[in-house]
């Protein structure tokens, strides 16, 4: 697909409207793969497109024990392996001057203490004014105790409208069910105001992502047939070849529910099913997401069985390499029944959705990285080039890339050339590639920087997130019940075991092939 004419201009990123102010950055977990992999690239990527204030500061908190250079030298080789411009000598040398580290537990007083010394001390030298982003990329067990440190030690300071500013970013899962939820936004609010808390879902900090609305609601041909009536389902696919990696200790308490179908895969359901909102004011979109995670119909009772898929890969190959069963990961139980593939169907219970299926599957050590939308419009009536009902003609299928070969393709039939009448279905693609050009900022840079200017419409509210917990719940609780020994399996490599297909397939459907 071509842009159109007048020939697109791509602008230069412009200037935050609203100035970053110079803040220090305290990553609690700073020592860890977030930190290396995502947080650093990203905010060396925003110092290369300018986007940074010059005086700024990183102290990174964590366990292990570090001096400033091991960190400096961790963060250099986060740079050098996942940054999305290539590391440039003479600024990285300027850049990790401004890089601290800290050792200490999240649980001991004494962290804090020495946390808010060295901070008064490095914001001294750097002449920084005391502004502080708190970015806890632990796991939610350590919440609550991290957010009462930061407070007793006066490190917090609640939302007063005058400067300097507090704000703190959580990452998901905030929790593991509703309770601890419900448990950690009250400990968090008694210390923040919802205006200083940014709960990440590194999701809506994706282009394609952002697109959605774009898609939805800046073009007049999609919202009049996004209902019921012309959608036969939805398919919401976020496939990982990766399996486990290192992070057996977090992945274990999660599971795929808890880590991807509670934050990310819902709120992309929420982006295709919400009501169109009358402004793009940051609380008319959350409102309107709500909307959607309110009208979820729970999987309860036998609906749990029949509507949920959960399963833990074996043995196989993964990116061309043999992969361990995940029972035989280290750092995993050998009797492990923590999901690390899931397929289940659900349903939004409103006028435009209702009788839709949309359908969600996730998984590790799956054949590729693939993650899309596809929405699937309703058959056409076996009348003129449908008359066959054995071979009856393709759906139009919509499907928005999320990522990789970001973009969207329209599938329809066309006619095939030739005095003979016969049809074959083609498709409409746009890539982000070939028609912009360039890379989009990653999620991580958009994010952040949302942080530091204070804009929060890309961040999950405080009912948002519980709503999808208490959804989420009904189906931990159901689980619960079922008391399984061993999960169904699938060999790694492979796209999830039998009992997914069923699923879909009980309902005449089947999943996209990616
Ligand atoms: C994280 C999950 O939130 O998202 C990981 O904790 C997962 O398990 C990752 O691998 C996927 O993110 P992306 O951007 O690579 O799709």
């Amino acid at each position: 697909m071509i842009p159109l004419t007048p020939p697109l201009e791509i602008l230069p990123e412009p200037e935050s409207a609203i100035p970053v102010q110079p803040c220090t950055l305290v990553i609690f977990g700073g020592s860890g793969d977030l930190a290396r992999r995502r947080l650093i690239p990203a905010l060396y990527n925003l110092l290369l497109d300018g986007l940074l204030p010059s005086q700024f500061a990183v102290i990174g908190l964590g366990r292990r024990s570090l001096t400033d250079p091991d960190f400096r030298r961790i963060a250099r080789e986060g740079v050098i392996a996942h940054s999305r411009q290539p590391l440039v000598e003479a600024t990285w040398r300027e850049f990790e001057q401004h890089f601290f580290y800290l050792s200490g537990e999240n649980e001991d007083a004494h962290t804090y203490a020495a946390l808010k010394a060295r901070a008064e001390e490095i914001e001294r030298m750097m002449r920084l004014p005391g502004n502080r982003i708190f970015y806890l990329s632990i796991p939610p067990s350590s919440i609550t105790a991290v957010c009462d440190g930061l407070d007793h030690a006066g490190l917090a300071t609640r939302a007063s409208g005058s400067p300097p500013y507090s704000r703190i970013i959580v990452e998901k899962p905030v929790g593991r069910d509703l309770a601890s939820a419900r448990q950690i936004n009250e400990v968090m609010g008694r210390v923040f105001d919802e205006s200083q808390i940014f709960r990440i879902d590194h999701y809506l900090g994706k282009e394609t992502v952002q697109n959605l609305m774009v898609i939805r609601f800046a073009n007049s041909i999609f919202e009049p047939i996004w209902n019921n009536k012309y959608i036969d389902h939805v398919q919401i696919t976020v496939c990982e070849a990766e399996g486990l990696g290192s992070r057996a200790a977090y992945y274990e308490e999660a599971g795929a529910l808890r880590d991807m179908v509670q934050n990310h895969m819902l709120q992309l359901q929420c982006l295709v099913a919400m009501e169109p909102p009358y402004s793009l004011e940051p609380d008319v979109v959350r409102n309107a997401k709500m909307e959607v995670l309110r009208c979820l119909r729970p999987i309860i009772d036998a609906d749990v069985e029949r509507f949920t898929v959960r399963a833990q890969y074996t043995e196989g190959i993964g990116n061309g390499k043999p992969v361990k069963g995940y029972r035989l990961e280290k750092g995993v139980n050998p009797n492990s029944t923590t999901e690390t593939f899931l397929a289940l169907k659900c349903f939004v219970e409103n006028w435009r959705w209702s009788g839709v299926p949309f359908y969600l599957r996730t998984g590790k050590a799956l054949p590729k990285r693939a993650s899309e939308i596809a929405v699937q419009f309703k058959d056409i009536p076996h009348i003129l080039f449908n008359m066959d009902p054995q071979h009856s003609l393709p759906a139009n299928v919509l499907a928005l890339r999320i990522q990789p070969d970001e973009g969207l393709s329209l599938r329809i039939v066309s006619r095939v050339p030739g005095t003979r009448t016969q049809t074959h279905p083609v498709e409409m693609d746009f890539r982000y590639s070939e028609v912009f050009g360039r890379p989009s900022p990653e999620a991580y840079e958009r994010l952040l920087l949302d942080v530091m200017i204070g804009d929060a419409s890309r961040f999950m509210r405080r009912d948002a997130v519980e709503a999808s917990w208490a959804w989420i719940t009904d189906i931990l609780k159901g689980w619960e019940a079922q008391q399984l020994l061993r999960l169904p399996e699938y060999p790694a490599g492979t796209w999830g075991p039998p009992e997914a297909d069923h699923l879909i397939q009980r309902d005449g459907r089947s999943w996209r092939i990616l």
